[in-house]
């Protein structure tokens, strides 16, 4: 089985590096005679695995002799879509209107809209009414054959619509670009099987699926021949990875083969379901010398009532316990969450377990959100929706209880030398450089560019917070 199904991947990677040559060919003699590379700008919306798959798509394009501007006034415009929650869709939507005046004067100009929204039937629909000027619709499950459709469109000048409802297939060693020269976001496993009832996220990913950990560890390696020195592993829950393989493997596992890959400085992972986490991986954790001092660890409610009716498949007790078994093995481990208010049937009662969760654990930093209602969900048709003036007067109560944890968090490694990733130019100060702490946390401190990419160490001289002020050590 397994197999086959790897050589029917090896098969579709080869038929679209032909297509990529193919269109290449093509480009090569417009740019010829009109001496203008084409170019092409994406938009991505949501999480990290959209990010990642925009750097896939990117890599495709590049590939072909695309060039990639910051305007959306481009020959190829991409819009990657989220659709966690309803907001998320209706800024798509936004955007679109604003793409099809751009279209109006320049009708050669080719819009695609891919990613996770477009995983569901009624905003296809939508789209194939309200907005015609689309030219390419296609899903989750089939980034890969950008390319292909690509040709299809320039061919036909009609839409192109390719959706699929699932996939087993996982398309190794296609083209992939990366934002950054430094870090990188690796794939661990696609879907999620997990169905918590508020969630839209496994009918538009669909089922839990790893990749070989031979390819990740490859990548990874290729990566770090490349200059990265950061990874961030990537999967919806990723302590249930390898379960499915033919050789089944451990998460912790898994990070103890790439612990040994040179080059590799740091490695995080995101994101980690309570349910899951084992003891093994906070052994791994502990004694890694990579692994960022930094776990997320969604909580979503702090009633074990809630949790029941979410399908978490925890209760606040023993993901306090948790809490604290992490805590004794890391004592200074940096912990964020996310959390949602206004479930259907959220009590007042209900809400304060969820502060009690908040202001027992003291999270670093945490994701908020009122909860939205997602049609195919279980959660989308359960009584007692909860009337969004509750949901808002919760989510500002949430917030201050978040501050004021973070307030006591940030600020204790004030006055120490640490590690510090530098990422970037600071955008407001261009004196001052902006880096990562492994606990996640951005220091800011004066030094020159050259230092991007590197690990220096820093002095924290004064915390702000969310932040820290610091200044070079020279080694
Ligand atoms: N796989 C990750 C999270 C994926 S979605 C996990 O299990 O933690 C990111 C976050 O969006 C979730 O953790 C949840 O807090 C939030 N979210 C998901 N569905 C939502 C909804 N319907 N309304 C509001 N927030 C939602
Ligand atoms: Fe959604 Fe739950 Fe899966 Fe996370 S684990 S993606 S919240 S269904
Ligand atoms: Fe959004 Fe899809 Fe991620 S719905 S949160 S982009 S998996």
């Amino acid at each position: 089985m397994e197999r086959k199904e790897t050589s029917i991947n090896e098969l579709e990677a080869a038929k679209q590096l032909n297509i990529i040559t193919e269109l290449k060919a093509r480009f090569d003699q417009e740019f010829e005679k009109t001496g203008k590379k084409k170019t092409y700008h994406i938009e991505t919306f949501g999480c990290q695995m959209n990010s990642r798959d925009s750097e896939k798509i990117s890599g495709i394009l590049k590939q072909i002799g695309y060039e990639e501007t910051d305007t959306e006034d481009a020959d190829f415009v991409l819009f990657n879509t989220c659709t966690v929650r309803e907001n998320a869709n209706n800024r798509v939507y936004g955007r679109l209107g604003y793409l099809g005046k751009l279209k109006k004067s320049n009708p050669d100009m080719i819009i695609a809209v891919c990613g996770c929204m477009m995983q569901e039937a009624s905003a296809v629909e939508k789209i194939k009414t309200s907005y015609r000027f689309i030219d390419i619709i296609f899903g989750t499950h089939n980034i890969f054959k950008l390319a292909e459709l690509l040709q299809i469109r320039l061919d036909s000048k009609r839409m192109v619509i390719d959706l699929w409802k699932d996939t087993e297939l996982i398309v190794e060693n296609l083209p992939n670009d990366r934002k950054y020269s430094f870090k990188a976001g690796v794939n661990i496993m696609y879907g999620c099987n997990n169905f918590c009832s508020y969630c839209i996220v496994p009918y538009v990913r669909g089922r839990e699926r790893s990749r070989n950990a031979q390819d990740i560890i490859d990548e990874i390696k290729a990566f770090a021949e490349d200059g990265v020195v950061e990874i961030m592993l990537l999967g919806q829950n990723v302590n249930s990875y390898g379960k499915t393989l033919e050789e089944p493997i451990t998460f912790a596992n898994l990070l103890q083969k790439i612990e040994g890959i040179d080059g590799i400085e740091r490695i995080r992972f995101m994101t980690s379901h309570p349910k899951d986490l084992s003891d093994e991986l906070i052994e791994v954790m502990k004694n890694s010398k990579k692994i960022c001092n930094h776990l997320h660890l969604p909580l979503q409610s702090g009633s074990s009532r809630l949790l029941k009716i979410m399908n978490r498949r925890y209760t606040k007790e023993s993901y306090l316990e948790l809490v604290s078994k992490i805590r004794k093995a890391m004592p200074n481990i940096s912990l964020t969450t996310d959390i949602i208010v206004g479930f259907p049937g959220e009590t007042e009662e209900d809400f304060k377990e969820t502060l009690d969760v908040v202001n027992k654990v003291g999270y670093d930093s945490a994701f908020t959100f009122i909860y939205s209602k997602r049609t195919g969900t279980p959660a989308a048709t359960m009584e007692g929706q909860v009337e969004e003036t509750v949901a808002k007067e919760r989510f500002d109560r949430l917030l201050k209880a978040i501050q004021a944890g973070s307030a006591k968090a940030a600020g204790k490694d004030e006055h120490t030398i640490q590690k510090v990733l530098v990422e970037e130019i600071n955008a407001q100060d261009s004196s001052l450089l902006t880096g990562r702490l492994s606990n996640n946390l951005l220091v800011h401190f004066p030094g020159d560019q050259s230092l991007i990419g590197k690990i220096v160490d820093v002095y924290l001289e004064e915390s702000k917070g969310f932040y820290y002020m610091g200044k070079l050590i020279n080694s």
